[in-house]
């Protein structure tokens, strides 16, 4: 296939933030079909670390990528490219003459790497922070195409991200194994999983894994209703029960629980909140808990069929973007199609679990309590 459209001839690559399984179809889909059309293709390492940072690169931080490099790539987790969620170019932190680290803006640094590259245009995949470095460069001239990957579901403008449906697959194994300890030792076990923010991770496996309660941070708890549903549950024979906590959960009144606060070029990390959430729960209910923190895991392992073939439509629709001319917009799945959406419709915007969603009134139709 000849470039008809865009007279695109070398394109550049990068994955930021968290790494989510389908990366490497993504890559992999993008590579093809922009060989297919005679183009070359690059990838940048480690975010753009690659071009910010060449010192770190001896062997180069801009790597040609070729039909061998992404051979047999698709069904592994993780990116071949490497990833960061550090040196966010729009806040990249640096160390002042006094020592204390500042941010500045190095995105017109990376205007002119990729100009001194000859690069033609980018896929940016990532989540908000990459679609807003995406939307910058767009603005000062970049041909940009974002692909949202977030295991945590949270972008908006798209109906779902790749990498969230193999973290709610395994998180929905983790709770079916944690059903029978828990039955055995009529214990209440609380699991934590990731998802910022967002409770999509929570509320997709808490229902599918059969869990008793889920916390989501769009519903602030009160976990004495937790603890009447534990109780309701004894008295009915039941004397285990399985609570999924979103990372992002706090009680009514309360705080969300952090692991480490922001720092310049990086988000806050949160975490905590299910060891707090097990030993209320332990002291209103009497009943022995543990704690499962799924954590990374998460984030790891092999894409589901579904997230592999999300990120390689994902990826040769970006290409086909650049073929008709696009730029500026992040592709989208708006089933049955993926689509295109512009990026400054996209950031800012986080996509949060809407309370009268079917999922939602499907948990609550199941008796699931979310401690309201
Ligand atoms: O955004 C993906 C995610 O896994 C979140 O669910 C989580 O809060 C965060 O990244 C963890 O980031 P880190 O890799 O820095 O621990």
């Amino acid at each position: 296939m000849t470039n008809q459209l865009s007279h695109v001839k070398r394109i550049a690559i990068c994955t930021g933030g968290g790494d989510a399984p389908g990366l490497n179809a993504v890559i992999r889909a993008a590579v093809l079909a922009a060989i297919n059309r005679d183009w070359q293709v690059y990838g940048i390492r480690d975010g753009f670390n690659g071009l910010l940072l060449p010192e770190q690169y001896p062997e180069g931080g801009l790597i040609r990528l070729t039909r061998n490099s992404v051979r047999g790539i698709t069904h592994l987790g993780g990116t071949i490219l490497g990833t960061t969620n550090r040196n966010n170019p729009l806040h990249f932190p640096i160390e002042g003459a006094d020592g204390k680290i500042e941010q500045v803006d190095r995105t017109d640094e990376l205007v002119r790497a990729m100009k001194l590259h000859q690069i033609d245009a980018l896929i940016s995949i990532g989540g908000d922070g990459s679609m807003a470095i995406a939307t910058a460069l767009a603005q000062k001239g970049m041909r940009v195409i974002g692909v949202p990957k977030t295991i945590d579901n949270d972008l908006d403008r798209t109906v779902v991200t790749f990498g969230f449906d193999t973290a709610v697959a395994f998180a929905t194994e983790c709770l079916d194994r944690l059903h029978s300890t828990a039955a055995s030792h009529n214990r209440v076990m609380v699991v934590e999983v990731m998802g910022r923010y967002a409770g999509w991770i929570a509320l997709h496996a808490g229902i599918a894994g059969s869990a008793d309660a889920i916390l989501i941070p769009e519903i602030p708890y009160d976990l004495s209703f937790v603890a009447t549903k534990i109780r309701a549950r004894a008295e009915q024979g039941s004397l285990f029960s399985i609570v999924i906590v979103a990372e992002g959960a706090k009680p009514l009144g309360g705080r969300t629980a952090i692991l480490e606060g922001e720092q310049v070029g990086r988000a806050e990390r949160l975490g905590g909140i299910g060891e707090r959430v097990a030993a209320e729960l332990q002291a209103l209910t009497d009943r022995e808990t543990r704690v499962v923190v799924l954590g990374h895991l998460l984030r790891g392992g092999t894409p589901t069929t579904t997230d592999r073939l999300l990120g390689l439509r994902f990826g040769a629709a970006a290409v086909r973007a650049l073929q008709e001319g696009r730029a500026g917009v992040m592709v989208a799945l708006d089933p049955p199609n993926v689509d295109y959406v512009p990026l400054d419709e996209v950031c800012g915007r986080m996509k949060t679990v809407p309370l009268d969603c079917d999922t939602m009134l499907t948990a609550r139709d199941l008796g699931i309590s979310f401690g309201d």
